[in-house]
């Protein structure tokens, strides 16, 4: 097991039937059954909107700081036993709100759990907050106005939802009020998204990280600006699959093809209770289907601390325990080769 950041995880993407069924009998709520393998199997999905659709209804069972608390702890502890060390982990709060929930109780709920992460498992965590692209741009400035008070308690800003006619310019005034504010940029671009997309998020979003970026490959000039200012990719395999924004046989995934290229790609889990799994599993299935080697895993562990917005000293640090990692799964073939 890799020693890993994950980058690119939606709190709300964590949230399993299990806990859905729980929180929902918590706060009297009704869904659609209460068995959580008869949820799980209405998980497949068309396209990114197919997904999101059954996302944001699920979200409704999350009403006070302790669903908010038992959700990010949950997905901590999972988290950890899957190798992750550090997690920047997004939430939507235009979708809470919506749903009648004061930010407070959200961040109150998260902060607890983060803390308790810190403290019990020995993983850090911090919050990037993302707008709806679909709610457009005064509602993102809305959303932010109303997040300023806990500038303390998140990193950054991020962009997600649905893709395709919501391009990163509608963002650009918002996104630049945030890096006033000290505050990091990413955004989600090239999930469904073409190259055009990436260009604006980096151009016009000044952000530090794509989330995805698959699509960037369709476009060599965009690569080689990739490569040129080391612009990290936090990619997601699996979510790829079940939303079918990539090739179904996972050999043909684009992470290949951005490893050749040298660009600084993560592996990361989206929403892993509705695609199949945690940073470790895609870590897993791309292995298998890839024939990654050890030097290509502990690669891609690296990259994802090196992606982080951490200090370059807790990076090093970091990237020690890949390197620990990779000798000691070097070690049986080295032993064989002298015997
Ligand atoms: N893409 C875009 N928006 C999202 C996703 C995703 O995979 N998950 C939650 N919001
Ligand atoms: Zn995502």
């Amino acid at each position: 097991m890799w020693p890993t950041a994950e980058l690119h995880v939606h709190l709300e993407g964590t949230l399993e039937a299990e806990l859905l069924v729980s929180l929902a009998r918590r706060n009297g709520l009704a869904l659609p059954s209460s068995d959580p393998a008869e949820l799980r199997s209405r998980y497949v999905f068309s396209d990114l909107q197919s997904f999101l659709d059954i996302y944001y209804a699920n979200l409704s069972v999350l009403r006070t700081a302790e669903d908010f608390y038992d959700l990010a702890y949950s997905y901590l502890q999972r988290a950890k036993a899957g190798g992750v060390q550090h997690v920047e982990a997004f939430f939507d709060p235009q979708t809470h709100l919506e749903n009648g929930v004061p930010l407070a109780a959200v961040f109150e709920g998260f902060s607890a759990a983060f803390e308790q992460g810190r403290k019990t498992l020995g993983i850090s965590a911090e919050l990037i907050l993302c707008f709806l692209r679909h709610l457009g741009p005064e509602a993102a400035q809305d959303t932010l106005s109303l997040a300023l008070p806990y500038r303390d308690q998140f990193i950054g800003v991020g962009l997600d939802s649905s893709e395709i006619g919501f391009p990163p310019s509608l963002f650009t005034d918002v996104y630049a009020r945030a890096a006033a504010e000290g505050l990091h940029r990413v955004a989600h671009a090239g999930e469904e998204g073409g190259p055009d997309y990436v260009w604006q998020a980096l151009d016009l979003l000044q952000v530090e990280r794509i989330d995805h970026g698959n699509r960037a490959l369709e476009d060599p000039a965009l690569v080689t600006a990739l490569w040129d200012k080391q612009i990290p990719l936090t990619v997601c395999p699996l979510s790829n699959l079940s939303l079918k924004t990539a090739s179904p046989d996972l050999a043909e995934h684009p992470l290949r093809r951005m490893l050749e290229e040298n660009l600084l790609v993560s592996v990361n889990s989206d929403d892993p209770a509705y695609f199949g799994g945690y940073v470790d599993d895609n870590f897993a299935a791309l292995e298998h289907a890839l024939g990654l080697s050890t030097t290509d895993l502990a690669r891609l562990a690296r990259n994802s601390f090196r992606s982080a917005f951490l200090p370059e000293a807790e990076k090093d640090r970091l990237c020690a325990l890949v390197d620990a990692c990779a000798t000691q799964q070097a070690a049986p073939a080295e032993r064989d080769a002298t015997r």
